[in-house]
């Protein structure tokens, strides 16, 4: 890993936004700067931070470790489902197709946690249309994944939890197109559960986006990545649920609880700014689920990210 004193000098060279006029139409999300032409998406992975739909700020080298870890994920499942993916030109940028994005997001848990524990202990677990079982306690297992989709809201928006008979009686998704979709979730995440699991590390939930691309159903935006999804560390599991205690978290649920914890903030208001120590915390996180899922260390230079994108976006021909 990195070491801490470069991970601080790092923090100054952080990619808070990616621009570049003739790259194409920019769409900006709350961490990836997207710029579309000719049915391709130039997609920077920026080192911003959201949590709570709030932009917190920047951590260092979190856009390289998303893109990374997404590629290193895309060729773990390419024999399940196509994905977007067309070229890397730099460790932070992908070079997708552009596809028809399905209006909801496929959130899959393998667990109980999180805002759904919330909701199930508060009994307002109904909107996604499933009898819960009763008596479950937080951070169990579920016998099998549990797909609990949420509406794809626009920027500015929440996403909202939705019912798979509600997206079907809408027509935001064609039921066929909606089954093969959910069935390519399942298998997507089986797969991304064991190679955790062989990794030391339980990937607890996460979230797919699909679209459709030349009337194929691809995977598209990022996948299993510590933004899109949970990790904790298997070892310790069992352990500190017994004694009542949070898993140990390899991923955003860091940052989140920081704000609760420290600044009473869940998304009302105005959100703190990050401290410099949370920032390398953070950074610190991502770069051990990059390293255990991957087996090797994560490697990169402390310097301008912009001028590094820059730089491989000229040679790979794809900038003047
Ligand atoms: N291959 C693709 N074709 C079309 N759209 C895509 C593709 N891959 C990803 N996207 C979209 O590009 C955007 C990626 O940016 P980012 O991940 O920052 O967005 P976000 O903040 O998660 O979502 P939002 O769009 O709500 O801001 C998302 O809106 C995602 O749905
Ligand atoms: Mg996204």
């Amino acid at each position: 890993m990195i070491d801490e004193s470069r991970i601080r000098a790092q923090l100054a060279h952080t990619l808070r936004e990616f621009d570049a006029s003739g790259l194409g139409t920019l769409y900006r999300g709350k961490v990836r700067d997207n710029y579309s032409q000719d049915g391709r998406i130039v997609m920077v992975t920026t080192d911003r931070v959201s949590a709570f739909d709030h932009v917190l700020g920047t951590i260092p080298y979190k856009g390289e470790v998303l893109s990374r870890l997404t590629l290193f994920w895309f060729d773990k499942v390419k024999d399940i489902a196509p994905t977007h993916v067309l070229s890397s030109p730099d460790p932070s940028v992908m070079v997708v197709k552009r596809a028809q994005a399905l209006p909801v997001e496929i959130v899959i848990r393998g667990y109980i946690t999180g805002s759904l524990w919330r909701d199930y202990q508060a009994g307002k677990a109904g909107a996604y249309g499933i009898e819960w079982p009763k008596g479950l306690r937080r951070d169990q297992r579920f016998e099998t994944a549990v797909i609990t989709p949420s509406t794809k809201a626009e920027y500015g928006k929440h996403d909202e939890p939705i019912s798979e008979a509600e997206i079907l009686k809408q027509g935001l998704v064609a039921p066929e197109v909606w089954k093969e979709a959910t069935a390519v979730a399942h298998r997507l995440f089986a797969r991304g559960q064991e190679w955790a699991r062989g990794r030391g590390l339980i990937l607890v939930d996460t979230k797919y986006e699909m679209g459709i691309a030349d009337g194929e159903l691809v995977v598209i935006d990022e996948i299993h990545t510590p933004d899109s999804s949970r990790y904790w560390v298997a070892g310790s599991y069992e352990e500190r649920v017994a004694r009542g205690e949070e898993p140990e978290m390899l991923d955003k649920e860091n940052i989140r609880q920081w704000l609760i914890k420290e600044h009473g903030f869940s998304g009302q208001g105005k959100p703190p700014p990050l401290t410099d120590d949370v920032r390398v915390m953070l950074a610190q996180k991502y770069m051990q689920v990059y390293e255990k899922l991957t087996g090797e260390a994560f490697d990169s230079e402390v310097g301008s990210v912009d001028a590094r994108i820059r730089r491989n976006l000229k040679a790979a021909g794809l900038m003047a």
